[in-house]
């Protein structure tokens, strides 16, 4: 029998495929990403070989998806379409990295994923193996297996033994990590209906939120958040500690009509508390920090790579060439952030840095001025010269 790989979350995707390759004449090998979904992980292990998986490995990829991943995406200013901080996207070409490794360790023949052909993480799997492990076979058994609906899955499950625990009555497709969470399908596929309370869970609902602001002060250095009000944090215990003081908020919930790579467009739901904070605060630094042309050649550049990322080609040149280039924006990105957070509404209210470029000398229209205003004379005629006849 040939070897192959497989993502495997537990689902009833990724379960069904392993009797399902079994029947095509492959073992299979589960790997599981613990990228912070939660969930009893044993539970997990023991649902793939029960599915008939030959060995599962279980990996803990937490700290680097935060460190090696978002944190660069943060710096970047990674927001695509300019709303979704990419936690999904982001979290596929680390598992499929780890993937890659695992087959080549197992002398494995093929690398499978559980994606559907509509979507765009199958891109990211893909460009990964590809890139990682030409040689390699690549199977989707969703894009091209019999089953046509949901219904015909889960018979096919229980006639292969395999629980299931997808109901009617939650009829959502999510995806969850340590930095956020995306909720599609179901109700929420017309565009017009409100997205009802009960699919979130990293947020409060705003209306329940507390009736006073949350005020909170975040050190930046060089980019990288280090410390929630005076106290130093790790990465990992850092995003944990603003999704939980973001969600009770009611911060970071988006609701998102966004344009596919394969060209469909969608409706999406996200919750993510802790990177709208940190995408708030750091912006705001950079504003006080750097100069205006850097400002404003860097939102390009934080276009082009959230669009790597969301596109599946973070293991690219350009990736790690933006990613020098952030890395020399950020040189002047130390200092403290204070935000308001109140009822879904994360405001800053206060900034500060031994790098910054304001001046109230010449911003004050009080005693203070220094500001010469007769070189505005000249400065006027020659701003109009190139137009005038
Ligand atoms: N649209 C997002 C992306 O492409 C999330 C995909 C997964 N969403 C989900 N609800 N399962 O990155």
């Amino acid at each position: 029998m040939k070897k192959v790989v497989l993502a495997y979350s537990g689902g009833l995707d990724t379960s069904c495929i392993i009797p399902w390759l079994k029947n095509k004449g492959y073992n299979t090998i589960a790997v599981i990403g613990n990228v912070g979904q939660g969930g009893d992980f044993k539970k997990v292990e023991k649902k793939a070989l029960k599915s008939g998986a030959s060995k599962v490995y279980c990996l803990d990829l937490q700290k680097e998806l935060i460190e090696d991943y978002i944190l660069l995406a943060l710096k970047a200013g990674a927001l695509y379409e300019g709303k979704y901080n990419l936690a999904c996207a982001l979290s596929r070409p680390l598992i499929a990295k780890h993937q890659v490794k695992i087959a080549k360790k197992e002398k494995a023949d093929a690398l499978a994923h559980g994606c559907t052909g509509k979507g765009n993480d199958q891109v990211r799997f893909e460009t990964t193996f590809r890139l990682m492990a030409p040689e390699m076979e690549i199977i989707a058994p969703v894009r091209t297996w019999e089953f046509k609906t949901r219904e015909e899955e889960m018979d096919y499950a229980k006639k292969m033994g395999i629980s299931v625990n997808v109901t009617k009555k939650n009829p959502y497709s999510i995806d969850t990590n340590a930095y956020g969470r995306a909720i599609e399908c179901g109700v929420l596929e017309n565009p017009w209906t409100e997205p009802p309370e009960n699919i979130y869970a990293m947020t409060q609902s705003p209306l329940k939120a507390p009736n006073k602001a949350t005020y909170i002060e975040i050190t930046f250095d060089k980019g990288i958040p280090k410390k929630i009000n005076g106290t130093p944090y790790k990465p990992v215990s850092l995003i944990k500690k603003l999704n939980e003081i973001g969600g009770k908020n009611g911060i970071g919930r988006v609701d998102m009509i966004e344009n596919r790579l394969v060209g469909i467009k969608s409706r999406e739901i996200y919750e993510n508390p802790a990177g709208t904070i940190l995408h708030t605060a750091l912006s705001d630094l950079e504003s006080l920090v750097l100069d205006r042309e850097t400002m404003r050649y860097k939102t390009q550049a934080s276009q082009k790579y959230a669009e790597l990322i969301y596109n599946g080609l973070w293991f690219t040149p350009l990736k790690e060439q933006l990613d020098s280039y952030f890395n020399k924006a950020h040189v002047f990105t130390t200092g403290v952030v204070r935000l308001k957070l109140y009822k879904g509404n994360c405001t800053v209210v206060g900034r500060k840095s031994k790098h910054s470029r304001y001046k109230e000398e010449l911003a004050t229209y009080g005693e203070k001025d220094t500001f010469d205003q007769k070189l505005a004379e000249g400065f006027n005629h020659l701003w109009s010269l190139p137009f005038s006849k």
